[in-house]
């Protein structure tokens, strides 16, 4: 009996961080919003990839990224990614993606590209739509899930204007190029090319997953057969 008593204390332990780690907070929200990306989606890829050529690789670099495995991966005509992308002649396609960055960014910004793995896709989806207006932050803005973030909100002109109301609530104050909807959509694009760029192998990975498990079935089938067949006059 006390066997079984401390092997149900050993599991409530072994159990614990699981239950904590679902209930971690998001910034200054109880939970981040919901956000679940599918890199098998090419369109969306290349959506994210043109937003984050746009409005990010001005100060965030992809260094754990090559040009080449990007244009095989979404499938990019070479010359949009030479003239459109690269757009630089001292860079070649086997190269890292470093936009002409330097490694340490003097303004603190982070490479992005493990940054999903790091933080969560839900972490960084809600953080790119929580920004708001702050008149005390040099920025000019803050954010609810980094509470004095040093990034601005770059993406204000799409998104529109948001202040905090006396509960502390976001409310939209002026629009943006984008409505909501759109522009949620815009950064779900963002973060599923992000969650792409952290483990680009992911969407062959999870391919011939399918055909393992469809491969396993048949073999199980086949194998039953066999056994009935073998089996037969033993009975
Ligand atoms: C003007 C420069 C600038 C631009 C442009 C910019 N950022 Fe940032 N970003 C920063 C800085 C600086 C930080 C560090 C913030 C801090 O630690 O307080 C940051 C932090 C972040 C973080 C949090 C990283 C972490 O885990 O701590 C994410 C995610 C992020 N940026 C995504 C983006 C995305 C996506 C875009 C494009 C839409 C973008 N940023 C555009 C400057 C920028």
């Amino acid at each position: 009996m006390i066997k079984v008593k401390a092997l149900l204390i050993f599991l409530f332990f072994v159990a614990l961080p699981v239950w904590s780690a679902a209930e971690t907070e998001c910034g200054t929200l109880e939970k981040c919003d919901s956000f679940e990306s599918n890199v098998h989606d090419r369109n969306s890829l290349q959506r994210g990839l043109g937003l984050y050529k746009n409005y990010c690789s001005s100060c965030h670099t992809l260094r754990y990224l090559r040009w080449n495995r990007l244009e095989r991966d979404l499938d990019i005509p070479e010359n949009i990614l030479v003239e459109d992308l690269i757009n630089n002649p001292q860079v070649k396609t086997s190269d890292f993606i470093t936009f002409g960055l330097p490694e340490v960014s003097a303004i603190g910004a982070p490479d992005l590209t493990l940054r999903t793995r790091v933080r969560g896709e839900e972490w960084i989806y809600t953080y790119l739509r929580t920004f708001y207006e702050d008149s005390e932050q040099i920025t000019g803005s803050n954010n609810l899930v980094y509470p004095g973030t040093a990034m601005l909100h770059v993406l204000g002109g799409l998104q529109g204007r948001q202040v905090l109301d006396q509960n502390g609530n976001l409310e939209k104050v002026g629009d943006g190029t984008m409505t909501t909807e759109e522009y949620d959509a815009a950064i779900g694009d963002l973060v599923t090319f992000l969650a792409y760029a952290s483990e680009p192998a992911r969407i062959t990975r999870e391919k011939n997953g399918i055909f393992v498990i469809l491969f396993f079935i048949a073999f199980t089938a086949v194998m039953w057969l066999l056994n009935r067949e073998y089996t037969k006059d033993i009975k």
